[in-house]
């Protein structure tokens, strides 16, 4: 009988060390990545004690100049801001404050130009997240300010009412001047097309709620390292809303109008209310991105990602208090990417508390604004777009590549793929879009208006369509990104131009040496 293979008794000794230093590794590791699984979903839910009053964003002055047009002025400038949650304050940076900046304000039609002067000895730029205007004017890369500058863009304001936001747009530095806080609301007016019975008094019952999440050092400074394992990048375990770490607001009358924007790094909200006895409650949506929806819709949960606006119409009886929170979010991906993306998480975010005796609201409107209506088949062009890694269609960000010419008047569909196991979203520049479908399925509610960032889940493709109606330029181009700031920074981005129909410049052309200029 041939004996079993036994080694020798020295290399058994050598191998059972061995096994016992693997088996001590794979524990050390099985343990820590238990302790990062563990600490890496955020709850604060019933945790936030909610003691201070909403801050809301003053209203930028501004003074009509010789030429009509409506003129702001914004300095970026370096600042300390307490947030709120005792301890000494962090350094920050905003706009002509400490933190954030003004709402600008202006109606469709209207002529604006905003002097934006750099003050915080870096070089950045302030974009328009969300405006329909010439490239040049955009406040994208291209448009940087260096210290001490003063830039000014003009335009006409030429688009529907809408919350839309402006923020810095420095090539691989975006994430860190939003993060120390630099950003404000933008909005727009259309008064003879928008119903007077929706609530529209700023900071009265119309609220601007800017969502952000932060993470504090021992010594109160702003931290904006990610935590381990994170795909998308910074998740902070501190909500702030407009500034402020647990913030409530007085409701006076029987509706409030909440402006949301998702004006955070990477953290994905799927915000609802609840209310003191524990339970859901309704709200109704009525914009989106780009403006009204055509009619309010009743939802329970709207989920914003990065760079995405909502805006809300919450009704309270006398009295009564409700909590919005940002539940868990279906964010598509594997248990593994949903957990270190911040998809667990569970967060407090703002008190609403009404007053014991409410003034009355009108109904809401049944019709808001005319619908969206940009049909597939007029579509000239269908482009793709694949999200993987990060970067787009396998390229990398080049300041100096364009990677998509538009012919201006056309109407396109643009296809975005997210290939990898990642969350990421897309955004546009110049224009707002229609969501024709999410894998084949028409819309839900809150992608039936216009947007100009979607979120683009794990392995599936929204497919957009959108209008380049006017600003032709062969020179300037616009943006098209992924707004998770750390993808964005890391050349998850690309440039299109549009032009005059016939003009010769291609796809992959540089942008200082291509074709004509006319
Ligand atoms: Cu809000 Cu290209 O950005
Ligand atoms: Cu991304």
């Amino acid at each position: 009988m041939p004996r079993t293979f036994r080694p020798p008794r020295r290399a058994r000794r050598v191998l059972g060390r061995v096994l016992v230093v693997v088996l001590a590794l794979a524990g050390l590791s099985a343990g820590l990545l238990g302790f990062a699984w563990t600490t890496a979903a955020v709850d604060t839910a019933d945790d936030v004690d909610f003691t201070r009053p909403l801050p809301i964003p003053p209203l930028a002055d501004s003074t009509v100049d010789d030429d009509g047009r409506r003129v702001f002025d914004l300095r970026l400038q370096s600042g300390r801001t307490d947030f709120g949650r005792g301890g000494p304050a962090a350094d920050t940076w905003g706009i002509n404050g400490d933190y954030l900046g003004p709402t600008l304000r202006a109606e469709r039609g209207e002529q604006v130009a905003v002097q934006v002067t750099n003050d915080v000895g870096e070089t950045t730029t302030l974009h328009w997240h969300g405006m329909h205007l010439p490239a040049v004017m955009d406040g994208g890369p291209q448009q940087t300010v260096g210290p001490g500058e003063t830039w000014e863009p003009t335009w006409r304001i030429d688009q529907p009412a809408a919350t839309l936001w402006y923020h810095p747009h420095l090539h691989g530095e975006t994430a860190p001047h939003v993060y120390r806080g630099l950003a404000g609301l933008f909005l727009l007016d259309d008064p003879g097309n928008t119903p007077s019975s929706l609530p529209n008094q700023y900071g009265v019952d119309d609220l601007p709620v800017i969502v952000q999440d932060k993470a504090f050092t021992d010594d109160g400074q702003l931290d904006d390292e990610a935590p381990i394992f994170s795909p998308t990048g910074f998740l902070g375990d501190t909500i702030v809303v407009n500034g402020t770490v647990g913030p409530y607001a007085e409701v006076t009358s029987e509706r409030v109008r909440l402006r949301l924007l998702n004006g955070s790094n990477a953290r994905i909200y799927n915000f609802g209310l609840v209310g003191s006895d524990g339970e859901e409650r309704g709200m109704h949506l009525v914009g989106t991105d780009g403006g009204l929806l055509s009619a309010p819709a009743a939802i329970d949960r709207v989920m914003l990602s990065p760079g995405e606006r909502a805006e809300v119409v919450v009704s309270m009886t006398p009295g009564e208090t409700m909590t919005l929170c940002s539940f868990p979010a279906d964010l598509g991906a594997d248990f593994w990417n949903e957990r270190f993306s911040g998809g667990d998480d569970t967060v407090d975010v703002l008190e609403l508390r009404a007053a014991d005796d409410l003034d009355p609201s009108p109904q809401l409107p049944d019709r808001l604004a005319p619908a969206p209506d940009l049909r597939a088949n007029d579509a000239m062009v269908t482009r793709s777009f694949r999200l993987g890694g990060t970067n787009i269609n396998g390229r990398d960000m080049d300041m100096n590549r364009i990677d998509e010419v538009v012919r201006v008047g056309d109407t396109e569909v643009w296809e975005a793929r997210n290939a990898g196991g990642t969350p990421h979203n897309f955004h546009v520049h110049g224009v707002q879009f229609q969501v024709i479908d999410v894998d084949g399925d028409p819309p839900p509610p809150q992608l039936s208006g216009w947007k100009d960032t979607v979120y683009v889940a794990p392995d599936s493709t929204v497919r957009l369509i959108m209008r380049f109606d006017a600003y032709p330029d062969p020179d300037n181009p616009f943006m098209f990104h992924c707004h998770l700031l750390r993808h964005e920074d890391q050349g998850m981005m690309g440039q299109f131009l549009v032009v005059e129909r016939g003009h010769d410049v291609q796809p992959g052309d540089a942008l200082d040496n291509h074709g004509d200029h006319q």
